[in-house]
């Protein structure tokens, strides 16, 4: 059987050879996964003798990310804001830039805010849960047009311990809501990648995450704007409104939240300079 040192020589030359990124970390951690180790620990283990059943564990694992399967589709988790969080094909696997709205929320908000927030489009529910992890009194509600992403939140809302504050339902954006100005805080991270951008992804993204994820309507603003426009029934006065969007997209999303009657509008920038997030109060 090979060792630890065999296969990853092995698999980083096919990685790079596919055009994967990063191969020496990928298949450092699915060499981690297949033998139940933090990846840390595969140091000084290299003369290590995989079992038949790892050797084969494994050989299947890293023939289907050199096809391209993503990566966190293979390990069943990926980690947000240092948590890990279950994921699999149906939600989308969650991005660094996301971790932004939290970020400003845990700048603009005390950490005792009580109230409800509520996560428009949830996903693995990544936004969901951390905000009811980051504020222990708060109730949140999560809501997605799919069922799939509906499942996986309530398995990490179970898997973080915070069930009992996180509620979900199936939901158009915010259609079936009833008009009353209940929430505090409003985050969403909607699809918002254009039609025209979306055939040019990488494979990862398009062979394999979910379409329903990914792409806004008409210049990828279509859900966005839309979803502005239904803020004010539901946000008490003052209640934050913190929407991920491209980085092309700051300008348009500032003028549909003023259309929509919001206030205090701004944009934010993700780590990389780039318009990300937009900022607002009813
Ligand atoms: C970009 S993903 C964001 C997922 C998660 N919040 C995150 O940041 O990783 C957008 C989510 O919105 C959901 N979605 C798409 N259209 C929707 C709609 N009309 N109403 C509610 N959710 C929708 C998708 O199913 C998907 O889970």
């Amino acid at each position: 059987m090979p060792t630890i040192r065999q296969s990853i020589d092995h698999w980083r030359a096919a990685f790079a050879a596919a055009g994967v990124d990063s191969p020496r970390l990928t298949i450092e951690l699915l060499l981690a996964h297949v033998l139940g180790l933090e990846r840390g620990a595969l140091l000084g283990m290299g003369e290590h003798e995989l079992t038949p059943v790892q050797s084969a564990q494994l050989e299947a694992l890293c023939a289907r990310r050199a096809r391209r399967e993503p990566l966190a589709y293979l390990l069943g988790y990926w980690e947000f804001w240092g948590r890990r969080f279950a994921v699999r094909p149906g939600v989308l696997i969650p991005r660094p830039e996301t971790e932004g709205v939290i970020a400003l929320a845990k700048k603009l908000l005390p950490p005792d805010t009580r109230g409800w927030a509520v996560d428009i489009g949830c996903g693995s529910g990544v936004l969901a849960v951390t905000l009811a992890l980051e504020f222990k009194q708060l109730r949140v509600l999560a809501l997605d047009l799919h069922s799939m992403p509906l499942q996986v939140t309530a398995e990490n809302a179970r898997a973080h311990g915070v069930a009992s504050r996180l509620w979900m339902a199936r939901m158009d954006g915010l259609a079936a809501m009833p008009p009353v100005p209940l929430f505090d805080l409003i985050v969403s991270n909607p699809p918002y990648v254009t039609p025209e951008d979306y055939p040019g992804l990488q494979p990862e993204v398009l062979d394999h995450e979910p379409q329903a994820a990914l792409v806004g309507g008409k210049a990828g603003l279509e859900l966005p704007s839309r979803l502005l426009a239904q803020i004010a029934r539901i946000a008490k006065p003052g209640a934050l409104v913190l929407m991920e969007h491209g980085m092309e997209q700051g300008a348009a999303l500032r003028e549909a939240a003023q259309r929509a009657g919001l206030k205090d509008i701004r944009t934010e920038e993700d780590y990389a300079g780039l318009d990300r997030i937009l900022v607002a109060r009813a």
